[in-house]
């Protein structure tokens, strides 16, 4: 039996990074990771889609650089191309993470771990009829695509017609079109791209809006965008069936048929649980996610769960965050998680950032706050940049304590600006006080400086 001060299960950054942390304090540590070092964020998911987007962002401006004084003939995209370089991409950054482990004196256990059991020593993991043990256990198994019960569905995935966010980003050949079931992230996301390089592209969403809980205004101002540019949304749609070459959905209580090439579900993600054996030593689900508190701790005394495995917070960088926090519980550092200033970006063209709360989940807690709202013309960047470009930025503030509770930005850099956004929210200063921060001009980040002289 191998001895181990902690065992981290799944090398995701939740994974990956409590184990970084924990081995730069100097505790022995394994990581046990079944698929690839990195996860779904690095392997098939944020970092993937990335370089799709950037492919994007290159040839639309390249084919409307006319206005600009840029024009250029014969433009085409190589799709091939960007899903090679996409790899090497995640090639580059998995060694970048190996190298890590290593330097922290991490053991990466390529095999799937099982929890075993637990003795006057601690928690047992089986892999590979190996077996492991450790005072101390973190959860970090991540999350999986749902696949709802809809007829035809699981026939769609094996012939492949029907793909995950994992497979479509392996496909070497373009489709002519798409259908999008589920208008969230993932689902917009992958819809600017396909749509970009010239993908006829349908999304159906089950409820009355896309991006789900982004403020309204985006989420409308975002599908403007696209309705313009020819993307289809069929909004209050619910998909009843996929065939050989369709798919059926209801909307207004009529069935519609749509033909189509290929076909993405992104219609949310589960916590990955499955064969982990949290039943041996009871670790409290609820549905389906692992309960954790502030300190990211489960139920069961040494045993922590972090990342998309606990529900919270679906996002990688919440699970660096918690990582952090369930480490420094261990090593008995003073930290607790918060997840009200957890910034949040949908990396379509243009960028949907925001942190904190919208106006809407101000209305709904009862909050006495008051909105404002500029467009990205008041920056002069931007102005310099974006031919008619419809980008805003909207600050939420707390009537009462006159404090900065959400800020939405759409527009070019939003997700390279939100960080600062998040701080002034973490640090719960005063708008008086945050009238004084100087921001470089000219930049798009200045549009916040502006919202706040008129809020
Ligand atoms: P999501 O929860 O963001 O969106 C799923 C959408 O599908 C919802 O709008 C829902 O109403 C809709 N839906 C559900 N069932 C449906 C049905 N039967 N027919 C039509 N629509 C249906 O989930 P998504 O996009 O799959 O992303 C999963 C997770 O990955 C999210 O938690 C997200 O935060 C994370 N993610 C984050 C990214 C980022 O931060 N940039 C990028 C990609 C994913």
């Amino acid at each position: 039996m191998k001895k181990y001060d902690v065992i981290v299960i799944g090398g995701g950054p939740g994974g990956y990074n409590a184990a970084e942390r924990a081995g730069e304090s100097g505790l022995k540590v394994a990581v046990f990771e079944k698929r690839a070092l990195g996860g779904v964020c690095l392997n098939e998911g944020c970092i993937p889609t990335k370089t799709f987007l950037n492919s994007a962002k290159i040839y639309s401006h390249t084919l409307h650089g006319d206005s600009f004084g840029v024009t250029a003939k014969d433009i085409t995209i190589d799709h091939a191309k960007v899903v090679s370089r996409k790899q090497k991409v995640v090639r580059t950054l998995v060694a970048g993470v190996k190298m890590k482990m290593k330097q922290n004196k991490v053991d990466v256990i390529s095999a799937s771990a099982e929890i075993t059991g637990r003795t006057d020593e601690g928690f047992t993991v089986k892999a590979d009829d190996e077996e492991y043990i450790a005072p101390k256990l973190i959860i970090a198994t991540g999350s999986v695509a749902s696949i709802p019960p809809i007829e035809g569905l699981k026939e769609g995935l094996e012939s492949g017609f029907v793909m995950t966010s994992r497979e479509i980003l392996d496909i070497k050949k373009l489709p002519e079109s798409l259908v999008v079931i589920g208008g969230g992230v993932i689902g917009l996301e992958m819809a600017c791209y396909f749509s970009t390089v010239g993908v006829k592209v349908t999304v159906v969403e089950m409820l009355d809006r896309v991006a789900g809980n982004t403020d309204i205004d985006m989420s409308r101002t975002l599908m403007d965008i696209y309705q313009k540019q020819g993307m289809i949304f069929h909004l209050s749609s619910a998909v009843t069936a996929i065939g050989k070459d369709s798919i059926k959905f209801i909307k207004d209580d009529k069935e519609n048929t749509i033909r189509t090439d290929a076909v993405l579900i992104s219609v949310g993600r589960r916590p990955s649980t499955e064969g982990l054996g949290l039943e041996s030593i009871g670790v409290y689900t609820e549905r389906g996610s692992i309960v954790t508190d502030e300190y990211l701790r489960t139920n069961v005394p040494g045993v922590y769960a972090v990342g998309d495995v606990n529900g919270k917070s679906m996002l990688a960088h919440t699970a660096y965050r918690e990582a952090d926090v369930a480490v420094n519980h261990i090593i008995g550092k003073k930290d607790r998680m918060r997840y009200e200033a957890v910034p949040s970006v949908i990396y379509t063209n243009p960028e949907v950032a925001s942190v904190g709360e919208t106006e809407q989940s101000a209305r709904e807690k009862g909050i006495d706050a008051r909105t404002v709202n500029l467009p990205l013309s008041y920056s002069g960047r931007y102005v310099a940049e974006v031919d008619r470009g419809n980008g805003f930025c909207k600050l939420v503030i707390d009537n009462k304590t006159n404090r900065l509770i959400g800020v939405h930005l759409l527009g070019s850099y939003a997700s390279e600006i939100i960080y600062g956004a998040a701080l002034m929210l973490e640090t719960e200063l005063p708008v008086e006080q945050l009238k004084k921060v100087i921001f470089p001009h000219p930049t798009v980040s200045e549009i916040i400086r502006e919202v706040l002289f008129h809020a």
